[in-house]
């Protein structure tokens, strides 16, 4: 059984104040329902010690949007996977499209990453996506392949079964497009499947998340199909109401 995440990439959003706000609205709206989903929510780097304290005791985890592989030393205004367990994150993003195209990521940087990660105990969320030219050229599955190889690259088949992938089309992030169902489905039982025949069955037990313009009026069709056990959300996730729907998209389909 694998457990639906929700998770809330809240990019360059919010500041302290606004961030203890939005958790403390979300935990309201959740009360003291028991969740079948895992819920996650992903603030600045500057505002999560602020969502830690602010989720206590609620089942809201927090993670990080982004960390570096290095573990301490002079790498100025990089953040390392300790110090994002010492503020009290369980996760943390890595990868996001975003990163890799204004911030020169590679599938190289993604897959030290998610080494520092794995060995420092935090849960790694990769994202992979194809950009609409890919698309359009038929090389989706190409550069998805690719994607997981390189961030795959020399881990065992134990670590790989802890990671959680994110797969966001690149042309359905933040432009109010998401995939269809039938595109979404078709993407995340591939995934399975290439994780399965080249890195085995525990690997490819791992939650796939959907992401890319989810959210309160689509997350019921996308959560539904088969392959997908969660979403990345990034604007649903700044507004309390739309999120805790997502939520309730999951809770009806878990
Ligand atoms: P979006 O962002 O939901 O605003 O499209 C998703 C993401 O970038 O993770």
């Amino acid at each position: 059984m694998r457990r639906n995440l929700i998770a809330g990439n809240w990019k360059m959003n919010t500041d302290i104040q606004s961030t203890g706000n939005l958790i403390k609205s979300i935990k309201e709206l959740i009360g003291n329902q028991e969740l079948k989903s895992e819920i996650l929510v992903c603030p600045p780097f500057t505002n999560l010690q602020i969502a830690v304290s602010e989720s206590e005791g609620s089942s809201i985890k927090v993670g990080g949007q982004n960390c570096d592989f290095h573990t301490s030393g002079a790498y100025t205004g990089e953040i390392s996977i300790d110090m994002l367990k010492s503020v009290g994150c369980s996760y943390v993003i890595i990868g996001h499209s975003e990163r890799r195209t204004y911030y020169y990521e590679t599938d190289e940087t993604v897959n030290f990453k998610l080494k520092a990660a794995l060995s420092g105990g935090i849960t790694p969320i990769i994202c992979i996506g194809e950009t609409i030219e890919e698309r359009n050229a038929g090389k989706t599955y190409d550069i998805l392949e690719r994607q997981i190889r390189g961030a795959y690259n020399d881990l065992s088949e134990d670590d790989l079964a802890s990671v959680v992938i994110a797969y966001e089309p690149v042309w359905a992030i933040g432009t109010g497009v998401s995939a269809t169902t039938e595109q979404a489905g078709d993407a995340h039982s591939k995934i399975r499947k290439f994780i399965l025949d080249n890195y085995g069955h525990k690997p490819a037990s791992i939650r796939i998340l959907y992401g890319g313009s989810m959210n309160d009026k689509n997350s019921g069709e996308l959560l539904a199909l088969e392959d997908v056990d969660g979403g990345l959300i990034g604007g649903a996730s700044l507004k309390a109401e739309a999120f805790y729907s997502i939520i309730k998209s999951s809770e009806e389909n878990s």
